[in-house]
């Protein structure tokens, strides 16, 4: 994935450091749960209902000193009636009705008083009218001549609206106990849903956070997996102003100086070989006169040196060539010649040209086919045979003798399966993935002759036909090359 380029402009933007960033996350989660908090508390606000108890508690007391003082009254009176009717009183009986009535009237107006600090009387006129028109009236008895039956009739009348207020107060303070159970339950419920809002808040705010500080850590990841495979040309994005740019910005000079670095690198390596590539072909054609004996003919030792030689510059001319090759590859300078051709006779081919140096080592070498007959494909014929060249090559290098080597060809969906499976030295899985590399060597094969480019070579040549190559290997066990490539 080419990663998107975005200047540097950390200068316009405020440095927030990563550890402000996790502390202001904090912060906010900590606010988030306050708030929650004090709506929950504010939800529970049960001092009205606790005031309005009080009140009605003590308007129920004041009620029922009033009920005693109406009994008192009524005892009271009814000596006071009998004492009235007396013919003879005595000088203690006369004292008595002379001072009863004023004991009644301070009693009625202390009822009275009384009356007029009870909100629910205050508050209903028909009730405070009721009651003090009794009191009126027991007031306006005890002036004229006395009326036991009158009297008790409006003191019970009295006294039956006073119970009537209590029971209405001690249905009110139900009512209230009722509604605060209610107010409870209620924020109870509304404190978990709220407790879970804000848990849900905090967390996204947490998330928001976290992956403000992880995105720009995934991009350099990203980016240094390209670097690790060699691509300099990638560049990661600025997406914040703290430590992370400062570290992108290290990252992407480095990657800058790394391009420049390996541009020098290829340009020298294309420089040298190119220049060696005219020397070296002057002595493989002088030492291949040599060995024709145009010169004189030679002794068997001498012979034996320049077949030596010729091996030797076989090789050198094999890596030049594959550097220049690798090199064009790798500049997109490198042209497919893509020709129509029998899959089952080209595999067949192939194969057959490396039965001998298998057989010289004691390598078996075994062909699975499951091609239809006449399937024609479109293919560069001489790339991939350099592709199984290679893979037959360290298939050999790295089997022993004994060993066995199969190469199958399947052809599905019109898609060519290919794959080269050997029982040799096989792969640490750690190095699995670099040996595509260039120049990558893996640890199993450091004593056998290589350059470790014909791999790197082979993925060039399969991708550039749209295809995929890949590698399953187990130490001691084997390796298997696959490639898929599309038909045309
Ligand atoms: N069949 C295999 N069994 C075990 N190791 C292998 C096998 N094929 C490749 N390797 C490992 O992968 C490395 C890279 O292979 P590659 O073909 O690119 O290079 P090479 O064979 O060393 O050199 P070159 O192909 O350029 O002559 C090899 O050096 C070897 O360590
Ligand atoms: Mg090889």
């Amino acid at each position: 994935m080419r990663l998107f380029r975005r200047k540097d402009d950390r200068r316009k933007r405020i440095r927030v450091p990563i550890v402000v960033k996790i502390f202001l996350g904090f912060m906010v989660a900590m606010i988030f749960m306050l708030l929650s908090n004090l709506l929950i508390l504010h939800r529970m606000v049960l001092r009205d209902i606790v005031v309005e108890v009080g009140k009605s508690v003590h308007d129920v007391a004041r009620e029922e000193k009033i009920l005693e003082t109406i009994s008192q009254i009524k005892k009271l009176y009814i000596s006071y009636d009998s004492a009235l009717k007396q013919k003879h009183k005595d000088a203690e009986t006369k004292k008595f009705v002379a001072k009863t009535p004023k004991i009644i009237f301070q009693k009625l107006s202390e009822i009275r008083s009384s009356l007029d600090s009870i909100d629910i009387v205050q508050n209903n006129d028909s009730i405070y009218l009721e009651l003090q028109t009794s009191i009126d009236n027991l007031a306006s008895i005890l002036q004229k001549k006395s009326n036991l039956s009158a009297w008790n009739r409006h003191l019970d009348n009295l006294s039956h609206h006073i119970k009537m207020l209590i029971s209405a107060e001690n249905e009110h303070v139900s009512h209230l106990v009722e509604r605060s159970e209610q107010i409870s339950k209620n924020s109870v419920r509304f404190g978990i849903l709220l407790t879970l809002g804000m848990l849900f808040l905090s967390t996204i705010t947490a998330l928001i956070i976290a992956g403000r500080i992880a995105r720009p850590i995934a991009n350099l990841r990203r980016a240094t997996h390209y670097a690790r495979l060699g691509k300099y040309n990638q560049r990661v994005p600025f997406m914040s102003h703290d430590e992370i740019a400062d570290l992108t910005a290290d990252f992407n000079a480095m990657m800058e100086a790394l391009g420049k670095l390996e541009k020098m690198k290829a340009m020298f390596l294309s420089s040298i070989t190119h220049d060696l590539k005219s020397p070296l072909y002057r002595v493989k054609l002088g030492l291949e006169n040599l060995q024709d004996e145009i010169h004189g003919k030679l002794t068997k030792e001498q012979k034996h040196a320049v077949d030596n030689l010729l091996a030797d510059v076989e090789t050198l001319s094999r890596l030049i060539y594959d550097i220049l090759d690798i090199q064009k590859m790798e500049d997109g300078k490198f042209e497919l010649h893509r020709t129509r051709t029998d899959l089952a006779e080209f595999v067949r081919n192939t194969v057959k040209k490396h039965s001998i140096s298998f057989a010289d080592k004691g390598v078996g070498l075994k062909l699975r086919m499951n091609v239809p007959a006449r399937t024609s494909v479109l293919i560069d014929t001489k790339q991939i045979e350099r592709v199984f060249e290679n893979l037959l090559s360290n298939a050999l290098k790295f089997t022993p003798a004994g060993g066995m080597v199969t190469v199958s060809a399947d052809f599905r969906n019109n898609l060519i399966y290919f794959s080269v499976q050997d029982n040799g030295a096989g792969i640490p899985a750690d190095e699995l993935d670099k040996i595509f590399d260039k120049f990558f060597r893996a640890t199993t094969g450091k004593n056998v002759r290589g350059t470790g480019l014909g791999l790197a070579i082979a993925k060039q040549i399969i991708t550039a036909h749209g295809g995929r190559i890949w590698a399953e290997s187990e130490i001691a066990g084997g390796t298997t090359f696959n490639f898929v490539i599309p038909s045309e």
